[in-house]
């Protein structure tokens, strides 16, 4: 369920056809559907693509300061709006779904209607992969020329360590080695732009495009300004922006703050203060939900973790067997390592996956483990045939992107260090630190990447001063980007300040809230923020049938996402 597997991608691929949104089809121009149809060009080359939008590929030098370096495409999709009663014309907010390593374009196309509706309509809405992601360049895949990645990596790669194993801890280590030594000889020598690909350079990508806009309307290219919205690790990247840039912030929401500091050294320490507080809201979430609700309901929440001990317990003395064929292709068994993985994305999007938890905890009690093999991707044929379907193995760039700007600054050079990172995570989370150590700074740890020293971030994102303040959203819980984040990049930020939202998950996206949106359509209307201390609820609860009319098709579409993403 973390890394992209057989079952999992499945059930996330694309169907522009369930999108319910109007079709703007221009007489006569043809309709594409991937990027491979266009041309990098210097200048917007808006074509129509995924029914309801229009492509670009726009070309961007890989070094600004060194055009000998060469140039890559980058791929921009952009909503646009019908809105004429605008007082100011419509700008375009860029957005980042996080990871590092997600695509802005599928963002963009599954997640349209819960933009549109946290947004407003009177903007334009775009997004774009950023560097070394699905289809913009350069190509960071360890697999040269191989277009279908998405399963050329080994079962069981980046499973969770278990702290108490030396060989779990010396397995994993090694395991990124070989990732570190196989992809650094992939990228030597003649093919070695995958080093551009870094979270400097696309701020530079984000500006540039502002640039070409304002060119193309005629205005000053010069004090063009940014407008976007990023989640997640697309917090990075937009602190990354107005740190670079603080006079050309148009409007900036970053929302699932994540440390700035701890990141650019590589650390991913600061992720897991409320990681367990996440997970163990399930048992108060079940039963308030009920039993029709919550398929491992009990009479009280302490009963329910008491089933929850209880079934962990008997799963680590015992593996269960699978050989369910609608689940799994070969005999296959389900472990403690299974759940821990799973388990990691749990948390991101409580409405979506406590049910699904629910239902996985129910059937394991039963000694079932279909689910969980489900879920797990254990089993799971591995089909790498010509004719599946073309998906890219989103890992490749999230780790290139996070140990490029790591720049090898925490460099774990020995089995001890990395023993020391992953028991400070566990006692951080004993939930979910093993599962995050195992995929985090260690991956880093041979991946020999080097930026050029002007794509080197040092130091902590900050500005005194920006042309237009930030606004920070940030949950009361949040698995992998709490609060304290948001609080303490605010902190950095001269004028900006901090929403709170009341929920559970990763992101405000994670459960509606009209109030966010409220304050998130004031903000892009004119800069306005809300009153210090301002905490908006949610109107979206687990378990909870009266919310379950905001659950809509679209929505579980961008979660689902959201749980292939770290950050
Ligand atoms: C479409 O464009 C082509 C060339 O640009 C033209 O020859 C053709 O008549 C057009 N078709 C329609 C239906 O407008
Ligand atoms: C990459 O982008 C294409 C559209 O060009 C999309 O169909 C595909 O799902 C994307 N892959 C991922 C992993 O996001
Ligand atoms: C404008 O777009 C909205 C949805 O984005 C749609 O409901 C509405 O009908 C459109 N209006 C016009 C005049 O096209
Ligand atoms: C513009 O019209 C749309 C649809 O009628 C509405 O939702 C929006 O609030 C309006 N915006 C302004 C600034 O009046
Ligand atoms: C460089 O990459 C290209 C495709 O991008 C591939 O065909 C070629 O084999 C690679 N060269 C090396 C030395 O890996
Ligand atoms: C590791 O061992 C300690 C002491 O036996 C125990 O308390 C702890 O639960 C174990 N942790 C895991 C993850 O197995
Ligand atoms: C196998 O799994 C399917 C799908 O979950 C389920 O409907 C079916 O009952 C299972 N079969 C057995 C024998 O458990
Ligand atoms: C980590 O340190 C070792 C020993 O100093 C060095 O050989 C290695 O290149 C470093 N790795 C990275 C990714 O910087
Ligand atoms: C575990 O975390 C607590 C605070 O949460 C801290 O006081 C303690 O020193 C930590 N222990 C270790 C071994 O890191
Ligand atoms: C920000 O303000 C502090 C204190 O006034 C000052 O020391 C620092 O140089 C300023 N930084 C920038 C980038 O202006």
């Amino acid at each position: 369920m973390r890394y992209p597997k057989a079952t999992a991608l499945s059930a996330i691929a694309l169907s522009t056809t369930t999108l319910a949104t109007p079709v703007h089809k221009r007489a006569n121009v043809s309709m594409i559907y991937d990027f491979a149809s266009l041309d990098p060009t210097p200048e917007f080359n808006w074509t129509p693509c995924f029914d309801t939008f229009t492509c670009t590929l726009l070309e961007v030098p890989l070094d600004y300061d060194d055009t000998s370096a060469g140039t890559t495409g980058i791929a921009f999709i952009k909503w646009s709006t019908n809105a004429t009663n605008s007082s100011s014309p419509p700008q375009d907010i860029l957005t980042n779904p996080g990871g590092p390593g997600g695509s802005g374009v599928t963002f963009l196309i599954s997640a349209l209607e819960l933009l549109t509706e946290a947004f407003g309509t009177d903007n334009n809405i775009v997004s774009f992969d950023p560097r070394g992601v699905n289809n913009s360049g350069p190509d960071v895949s360890c697999f040269p020329g191989v277009k279908n990645t998405a399963q050329l990596y080994g079962r069981g790669w980046g499973s969770a360590v278990d702290v108490n194993s030396t060989s779990s801890i010396a397995t994993a280590w090694a395991q990124a080695g070989a990732f570190g030594d196989w992809c650094t000889a992939a990228h030597s020598g003649a093919n070695d732009t995958a080093k551009y690909a870094n979270t400097i350079a696309t701020a530079q990508d984000m500006l540039h495009y502002t640039e070409v806009l304002a060119a193309s309307n005629g205005e000053d290219k010069d004090s063009s300004e940014l407008w976007y919205y990023g989640a997640s690790y697309g917090t990075v990247l937009g602190s990354t922006f107005a740190s670079l840039f603080p006079d050309r912030v148009g409007r900036i929401i970053l929302d699932g703050v994540v440390d700035g500091e701890d990141y650019y050294q590589g650390k991913w320490e600061a992720n897991l203060f409320d990681a367990d507080a996440a997970v163990k809201s399930f048992f108060t979430y079940c039963y308030e939900g009920g039993s029709s609700s919550c398929a491992f309901w009990d009479e009280s929440p302490e009963a329910i973790e008491d089933r929850w001990n209880n079934v962990l317990a008997k799963l680590e003395a015992e593996p269960i067997t699978v050989i369910n064929t609608t689940v799994v292709s070969t005999p296959t068994i389900v472990t403690i390592t299974d759940f821990k993985n799973v388990l990691l994305q749990v948390p991101y999007s409580p409405s979506v996956y406590f049910p699904i938890l629910a239902n996985v905890l129910a059937e394991l009690e039963q000694g079932n483990g279909d689910g969980l093999a489900l879920y797990s991707g254990e089993g799971a044929s591995l089909q790498c045939s010509d004719s599946s379907p073309l998906v890219y193995n989103e890992i490749e760039p999230r780790f290139f992107i996070a140990c490029n700007d790591a720049n090898g600054r925490f460099n774990l050079s020995t089995v001890e260090d990395f023993t020391e990172n992953a028991d400070y995570l566990y006692n951080q989370s004993h939930l979910l630190g093993e599962a995050w150590a195992a995929a985090t700074a260690v991956i880093c740890r041979k991946l020999d990447i080097k930026a050029p020293q002007n794509q080197i971030f040092t130091g902590v994102p900050s500005a005194n001063e920006t042309s237009h303040p930030i606004l920070f959203i940030g949950n009361t819980v949040d698995p992998v980007t709490p609060l304290r984040g948001a609080k303490k990049m605010s902190s950095k930020f001269g004028g900006s300040r901090v929403l709170t939202q009341d929920s559970v998950g990763h992101t405000s996206e994670a459960a509606v809230s009209k109030c966010t949106f409220k304050y998130v359509q004031q903000y892009f209307a004119d800069a306005s923020l809300p009153d210090e201390g301002t905490v908006c609820e949610a109107d979206e609860v687990p378990f909870q049938a009266s919310s379950s009319a905001f659950n809509t098709k679209a929505r579980r579409e961008i979660r689902k996402l959201k749980k292939r993403h770290h950050i």
